[in-house]
């Protein structure tokens, strides 16, 4: 079937066309469009994503989008149509909804929500590489899984019994991994989004220089725990007058990742996972796909991630959540849930 999706959680707006097939054991999927518009420079210079101008871009760029998409595709057919429901920001979720509901009046097409969080989790399927990743690895055994997610929003660690049944093992007591990149990212002067910005400085700076905490690292659960990590960085400037810049990205880059690898190959173990997942905006951080990468392969797991195009917010992910959702029978009110769990 072919499914239109749309995404308009946060400050990316998103329209895709996919094709799908076969079953929630084994899901096929295509991305035929991915349509993504982002307001970054609108936000930047706010510093972090301001929720009444996300809704006002959403408004003016959806229509926009869906023209394209109908000038790409002249004879434009789904038979489904999914949008974002939740988590995000609850006027921004509204745009996707009310956009998506006339669209599917007009055409006559069902419509289902679908999960942001669904969403990133399933994204590798989406990957092109059959083999390593993707709709390949779906036939695969990879289950149990072990699921990282981590977003601006959000960090969960999954344990997977199969594409439909999971359950939370832990999540972040305070701040989101992207959230803790962002704000460092502001303490040493670079603009928003942080993490790709805290990333490229942390290449050049040495990792071990400065000692930063890894909080929860040694605690006996799954929860993660970053504003700890981020006062010390505080602290750490406020205190040194002439602070090297690359070094505190390097640093503070560092021990989140080690808390974050650690944690998640324990998970692995704990659980005898086939696979570990990776996904979310942070999972576009070259050094913690490497890191978790090598951990994965030591542990003698497969490892899971979506394209680099695929990490950050999108609606072919959505469409690959809606489609779940429609053949889990699982179906979301079609009301905005900012806070909506996994
Ligand atoms: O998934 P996403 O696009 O939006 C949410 O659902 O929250 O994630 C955005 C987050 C931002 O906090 C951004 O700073 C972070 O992902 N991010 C990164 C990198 N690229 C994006 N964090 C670390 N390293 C990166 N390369
Ligand atoms: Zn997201």
């Amino acid at each position: 079937m072919k499914i239109l999706a749309i995404e308009t959680s946060c400050d990316e707006t998103g329209v895709a066309l996919l094709e799908a097939s076969g079953t929630a054991r084994a899901p096929r999927v295509r991305v035929l469009e991915n349509l993504v518009t982002t307001q970054i420079p609108i936000h930047r210079k706010f510093g972090g994503v301001v929720p009444n101008l996300a809704k006002r871009e959403h408004l003016k760029n959806l229509p926009v989008l869906f023209a394209r998409l109908c000038a790409k595709h002249p004879r434009l057919k789904f038979d489904l149509i999914t949008v974002t429901v939740g988590p995000g920001l609850e006027p921004a979720l509204w745009t996707g909804i009310t956009f998506a509901q006339a669209l599917a009046k007009e055409y006559r097409v069902p419509l289902v929500g679908a999960n942001h969080l669904e969403g990133h989790l399933y994204s590798f399927l989406l990957s092109q590489s059959e083999k390593k990743s993707g709709t390949g690895a779906a036939q695969k055994n990879i289950f149990p899984a072990i699921a990282l997610i981590v977003s601006g929003g959000h960090t969960v660690l999954l344990k997977l019994d199969s594409f439909s049944k999971w359950k939370r093992l832990g999540e972040t007591r305070d701040d989101a991994t992207g959230e803790a990149f962002d704000k460092v990212a502001r303490l040493l002067g670079l603009p928003y989004p942080g993490g790709p910005e805290v990333e490229r400085l942390a290449r050049t700076g040495d990792p071990h220089a400065i000692a930063f905490p890894r909080p929860m690292l040694h605690e006996k659960n799954y929860d993660f725990s970053f504003s700890g990590l981020k006062t010390s960085v505080l602290y750490y400037i406020r205190d040194h007058a002439k602070f090297s810049k690359k070094d505190v990205a390097a640093s503070f880059q560092e021990a989140a990742l080690d808390v974050l690898v650690k944690k998640t190959i324990r998970a692995a173990r704990e659980y005898g996972a086939k696979s570990i997942m990776l996904s979310g905006g942070v999972a576009a951080n070259k050094a913690l796909r490497a890191r978790l990468a090598r951990e994965t392969k030591k542990a003698g797991c497969t490892f899971l991630v979506p394209d680099f195009k695929y990490n950050l917010d999108n609606g072919a992910m959505i469409g690959v959540a809606g489609y779940m959702a429609y053949l889990r029978k699982k179906r979301y009110k079609m009301q905005a849930r900012g806070d909506m769990e996994i």
